[in-house]
């Protein structure tokens, strides 16, 4: 079968009834109009995905010709983007099973839905994590050829992440710290620490992130398509977010739409990326700053009330993402809720506040 031809249907998408653009499967290129007003989302769950903004964002980025996201993630925001359009799109995440999925599902997704397709063993969890992080030259090879990709790693990468609970999935430096500590309490070898797979929802792996399967290995083969369509012309880097904002993937395009969503600088967090930093957010701001009031540059950028001091001809925006993920640490993400801030440039789009966003301050 060629996976790249399955027309998009309806079942991964996430209903938006706030926005009645229309919002079509097809990959970007004019001209598509859309039968459905619905957002492909990632397979994943992803700390800090901005699913809930992408509206929002977009309101403000309006129509721009050239698209870049250092910091792609779960990619919330390029998949919330409302179509049609044309113009390149160039995303970047450092953390190279992340960026790997992304291009072995431009690719190759029926590859990878092969690979991601199994249920939740405890077994495999551990066996396959092993040899994900031992891939140390995949890693070093991905953010130096920009075409290399692997189906096998990126399925068994989603796989993993869908059935870990909690952070520390494929964080090779976290393992090699704690392979030596980890104690063994006699409990076959696992210890109090050894991660255990998410099994509250009859092992389903991947398949719990698709809600409405009935044929499941049928059904992500075709959910990967509809990614795979999507993505068909988006350019996928590996490596430090400076590495896609200079002129030549930015304002060389045209009127670009810059969004910036590093790892938040606030020190309470817990851990969360296999490349997470504290001291990112700030040269993020720094940057931002700097490159504001350059007419060809719409930038935004994300983080926690106070974190940054912006210009005053910056715009502020409160936004509410989804409570909880994985219904862990209920209290304290309640209260992270309530602390997520948008700041937009000031070439972005100027618009009254939408309703759902909550407000600005
Ligand atoms: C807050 S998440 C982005 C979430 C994304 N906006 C979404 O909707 O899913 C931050 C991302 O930055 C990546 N990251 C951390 N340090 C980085 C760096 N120096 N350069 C590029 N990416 C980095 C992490 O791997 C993580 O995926």
């Amino acid at each position: 079968m060629n996976v790249k031809s399955i027309h998009a249907n309806s079942s991964h998408w996430e209903a938006n009834n706030e926005n009645k653009a229309l919002r079509p499967a097809a990959g970007r290129g004019g001209g598509v109009t859309s039968r459905s007003t619905r957002i492909l989302k990632a397979p994943f769950p992803y700390f800090g995905g901005k699913s809930r903004a992408a509206e929002l964002i977009w309101s403000r980025f309006g129509n721009v010709v050239n698209y870049v996201e250092p910091f792609f993630g779960s990619g919330a925001v390029l998949l919330g983007r409302p179509q049609p359009f044309s113009g390149p799109e160039t995303v970047n995440d450092l953390n190279a099973y992340l960026a790997n999925f992304w291009r072995a599902i431009q690719s190759d997704p029926e590859a990878v839905a092969y690979y991601a397709s199994s249920p939740v063993n405890e077994v495999d969890l551990h066996a396959r994590h092993l040899w994900l992080v031992k891939q140390a030259e995949f890693r070093e090879r991905l953010s130096a050829d920009p075409d290399c990709f692997d189906p096998k790693v990126a399925g068994w990468w989603v796989w993993g992440l869908c059935c870990w609970i909690g952070s520390g999935w494929c964080d090779a430096d976290r393992y090699e710290r704690n392979k030596n500590t980890r104690p063994n309490l006699g409990n076959a070898g696992q210890g109090v620490h050894r991660q255990l797979p998410h099994l509250g929802n009859a092992g389903q792996g991947v398949h719990r992130q698709l809600p409405h399967l009935g044929d499941a290995g049928q059904e992500i083969i075709e959910y990967f398509a509809e990614l795979a369509q999507r993505l068909s012309r988006v350019r996928v880097c590996c490596g430090d977010w400076t590495r896609v904002l200079g002129p030549s993937v930015t304002i060389k395009h045209g009127l670009t739409a810059v969004f910036l969503d590093p790892p938040y600088s606030a020190p309470e967090r817990a851990e969360l990326y296999a490349h997470d930093s504290f001291s990112v957010a700030g040269e993020v701001k720094e940057w931002a700053v700097e490159n504001g009031s350059n007419p060809l540059l719409r930038i935004c950028v994300a983080g926690y009330e106070g974190e940054h001091e912006m210009p005053g001809d910056w715009e502020c925006v409160k936004w509410r993402p989804r409570g909880g993920y994985d219904g862990q640490n209920r209290d304290k993400d309640n209260q992270n809720r309530e602390r997520e801030r948008l700041w937009f440039s000031p070439h972005c789009v100027k618009q009254e506040l939408p309703l759902f966003a909550g407000g600005g301050i």
